[in-house]
């Protein structure tokens, strides 16, 4: 599209170039005739010289088409060849409108030698002033907009905060009047040259790491070392969380009612930051969720006395023992190892994205999905491969649980997701009261690695079975 519209500009540049040197060289040519022509017809004689002032419009379009050549070639071609982009446009008018004025200044002087031109200039005072008062403000932006380009302070593509206002926004264009910003609600706002000279701007270089600070609060009785190991290591992977700089989390204050927190992070692309602040917000509570972690908010503290509710409790408890369950590698339990195990299992959250397990981390403990999604990612030549999408009632972590081997995939969840979480100690109270256990689980297990490798059936089967009751009976110490 770009290429045709060069062509046709060509073409018509052309066209334009021929005419007015035809009608030039027809006007030099036939001067004397066409003089005597124009006197005949202007009866009554006249001091004015139609021919020259012709002459004077032909000459000057010639100039200008010049001109234009001589900045397609330098600017367009010979500039861009050498740096690799196109020169600022203010230049390049710049330049146009200097090399003009000096052909326009040597055709005049050459057709009007009587005339003076500095003279008619230097006694147009009263016009200068005029001209210039009119002219104050374009001129300030202009020599701004030139000092703009000088500087390059900012470029296309970068974030600024200019104005009394602070404007924010992504920088559009730098023409000779205004800076075209783009904020974050996809408003333009045209920021005058002049005025951003003025004022102090605040750049974030589209290059450049930029960093974000996000605050949070505890209450006193959260530990600091756990709050901002915890925090840090949840804000780590979010996307867009760039992974050459590790988040810095640190107490900013040691408030009223809790101690607050600042997580520095380094976004890669700087113009989504307010999306990522929201995740990274959104990381945080569900790792204050996880790891029991209170949020500090002014409080007031009003005892009142209620009697226990057990149902509440009760109704969770079942929902987690039906939940257990249904899982068909606890089939085998009875109704009161069950119990137990729901008893023994912890409850988590996980935000849509977030990493719940990951590949070669050591494990000793293994997931029920108990509501929500996850896929499983396995490494494959330096990169992650999705393998399987599990649901609700579908276990994972069991690898590593019931062999001690590190972590075979990542489990990133699909969605809000919760999980509850089994851990070894809880397994091997069920292996100790009952020995079969780990007969019939280490069939299940190599039944469902059969399942999810796709592998063919065969009478590998039994061994991978008898191999992994070994390990299995090795890893917990059983005889
Ligand atoms: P573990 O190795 O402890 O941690 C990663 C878990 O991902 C693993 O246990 C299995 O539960 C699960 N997993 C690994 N490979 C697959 C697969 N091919 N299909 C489904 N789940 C898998």
């Amino acid at each position: 599209m770009a290429r045709r519209d060069s062509k046709n500009n060509l073409v018509l540049f052309l066209i334009t170039t021929i005419i007015v040197v035809a009608a030039l060289s027809f006007v030099i040519r036939f001067e004397e005739p066409l003089r005597s022509w124009v006197a005949f017809r202007m009866i009554g004689g006249t001091h004015a010289d139609p021919i020259t002032l012709v002459k004077l419009i032909l000459w000057a379009s010639l100039a200008y088409l010049a001109v234009r050549a001589l900045r397609a070639l330098l600017w367009g071609f010979f500039f861009r060849l050498r740096r690799g982009y196109e020169a600022p446009a203010l230049v390049q008018n710049v330049f146009s409108i200097v090399i003009f004025t000096l052909l326009f200044v040597i055709i005049f002087s050459e057709l009007y030698p009587t005339i003076n031109l500095g003279a008619l200039f230097t006694t147009s005072a009263i016009f200068g002033v005029i001209l210039g008062l009119a002219l104050q403000d374009t001129l300030g932006n202009f020599f701004a907009g030139i000092s703009l380009h000088a500087d390059r302070p900012f470029q296309v593509g970068d974030v600024i905060t200019v104005g009394t206002l602070k404007h924010t926004g992504v920088v559009e264009s730098i023409s000779w009047r205004a800076i075209k910003i783009r904020t974050f609600s996809n408003h333009v706002v045209l920021v005058s040259n002049s005025s951003a000279a003025k004022e102090s701007i605040e750049v974030c270089p589209r290059d450049n790491l930029n960093a974000r600070i996000v605050f949070f609060s505890t209450l006193y009785t959260d530990s600091p070392a756990k709050t901002i190991h915890i925090i840090r290591e949840a804000v780590r992977d979010a996307d867009n969380v760039s992974p050459k700089i590790t988040p810095v989390v640190r107490i900013r204050n040691l408030g009223e009612s809790g101690v607050d927190y600042e997580v520095k992070y380094w976004p890669e692309d700087y113009v989504r930051h307010h999306d990522t602040d929201a995740l990274v917000r959104q990381r945080i509570w569900y790792a204050f969720r996880r790891a029991g972690l209170t949020f500090n908010f002014p409080t007031r503290t009003i005892e009142v006395k209620r009697r226990p509710v057990a149902s509440s409790h009760e109704a969770d408890q079942n929902a987690l023992i039906e939940r257990l369950s249904a899982v068909d590698i606890f089939a085998p339990l009875t109704v009161d190892e069950t119990a137990m195990l729901a008893q023994a299992s912890v409850r988590h959250v996980f935000a849509p994205g977030e990493t719940v397990i990951r590949a070669g981390d050591a494990g000793s403990s293994m997931f029920v999905l108990h509501g929500g999604r996850v896929q499983v990612r396995v490494s494959e030549g330096g990169h992650f491969r999705p393998v399987a999408v599990l649901n609700e009632g579908d276990f994972f972590g069991e690898m590593a649980l019931f062999t001690g081997e590190p972590r075979t995939a990542h489990v990133v969840a699909m969605e809000e997701t919760e999980v509850l979480e089994i851990g070894h100690e809880a397994m091997k109270k069920l292996f100790d009261t009952n020995p079969d256990l780990v007969e019939s689980l280490s069939y299940i297990i190599a039944e469902r690695r059969k399942g999810l490798a796709d592998r063919p059936e065969g009478p590998e089967e039994q061994d991978e079975s008898a191999g992994l009751l070994a390990a299995i009976k090795r890893f917990f110490r059983l005889s």
